[in-house]
């Protein structure tokens, strides 16, 4: 298994290191615009094979796309990240153009890659490289759902004064602060409801600081996160490479699904050696929906900048 990973800075970094830890691939290849910075955290990287344990092999190249041929899958990290007080999707104007070049870049050189795209706005990101590669949808998948889940965890976890690995839970929708939705209905605590254990005040309370999750770290570190962005796209890295056929909520171009067309939206999806190898419809209930039409008309229009800008 070959793995790009395009963007050597914060996040990309972290999720080549998870990648080169766990193990499962043969090769990944940082690539980045910065000259030396790719190869750099490469050398880094792989400095600590020996103390970590893998024989992945980490390469990094100064914008050499040849380098990238044949890969398996691609990570589009590449953009500006928020600073603090930004909304991911004014990040929109900067990063179309450079996610548009990346794609077309990496198809070029591997015609039946796998992208999972995390630059913001993910969503409206993850439409644009499906529409500039032409790739089938099963094999462009933005990565939001698994990180906004894993922050709903954390604050369930929290709330309830356990492990995390004692809950469960969901985040569909867009990956935007007032976009997302925690699915608190269906959240567990080893298999029992957590309203069982949580008031409406505090389940309001879950939801939405999973809602600001990333907002809330910028803030405090002045630029968005990276271990769990970097965690979440390697955890999907994974089920491709191991065929997992595991579920994460991913942004999946629908044709229908969930009532909504010609849109990349965060939903339920079984992720396998085939990329996204079906989605799941859930039984959502008039609130869930309401919010779900709601995430996808603000994505939409985000969509429309695109046209506006020429990039679709
Ligand atoms: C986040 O929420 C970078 O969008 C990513 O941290």
């Amino acid at each position: 298994m070959k793995v790009t990973v395009v963007g050597a800075g914060a996040v990309g970094a972290s999720c080549a290191e998870y990648i080169a830890i766990k193990d499962f691939a043969a090769e990944v290849v940082l690539i980045d615009i910065k000259e030396g910075f790719a190869e750099g955290k490469a050398m880094d990287l792989m400095q600590t094979a020996s103390l970590n344990g893998f024989d992945t092999k980490v390469t990094g190249t100064t914008n050499d796309y040849s380098k990238t041929a044949g890969s398996d899958v691609a990570v589009i990290t590449s953009g500006i990240p928020r600073k603090p007080g930004m909304t991911r999707e004014e990040l929109i104007s900067t990063n179309a153009g450079i996610v548009k070049n990346v794609a077309e870049s990496l198809m070029k050189h591997s015609p039946d890659v796998i992208i999972i795209v995390v630059s913001n706005p993910m969503d409206t990101m993850t439409y644009l490289a499906h529409k500039a590669t032409g790739l089938a949808k099963n094999r462009i998948i933005g990565m939001g759902g698994a990180l906004d889940s894993a922050r709903f965890k954390y604050r369930l976890a929290e709330a309830l004064d356990c492990p995390a690995s004692d809950v469960d839970g969901m985040v569909i929708g867009g990956h935007s602060d007032t976009g997302m939705i925690p699915l608190t209905r269906l959240a567990t605590r080893n298999s029992v409801p957590v309203s069982e254990f949580l008031d409406q005040g505090k389940l309001d309370y879950v939801r939405d600081e999973t809602k600001v999750g990333g907002a809330t770290l910028t803030k405090l570190l002045g630029t968005s996160a990276w271990y769990a962005p970097g965690a979440a796209v390697s955890a999907m890295v994974q089920a491709i490479a191991c065929d997992s056929q595991k579920m994460f909520p991913c942004s999946s171009y629908l044709e229908g699904e969930y009532g909504l067309s010609d849109i990349c939206l965060g939903v339920p999806a079984i992720i396998g050696r085939n990329g996204i190898e079906r989605l799941v419809e859930i039984d959502l209930n008039d609130a869930e929906k309401a919010n779900m039409e709601e995430s996808a008309a603000a994505v939409s229009k985000m969509n429309d900048v695109l046209k506006e800008m020429n990039l679709v």
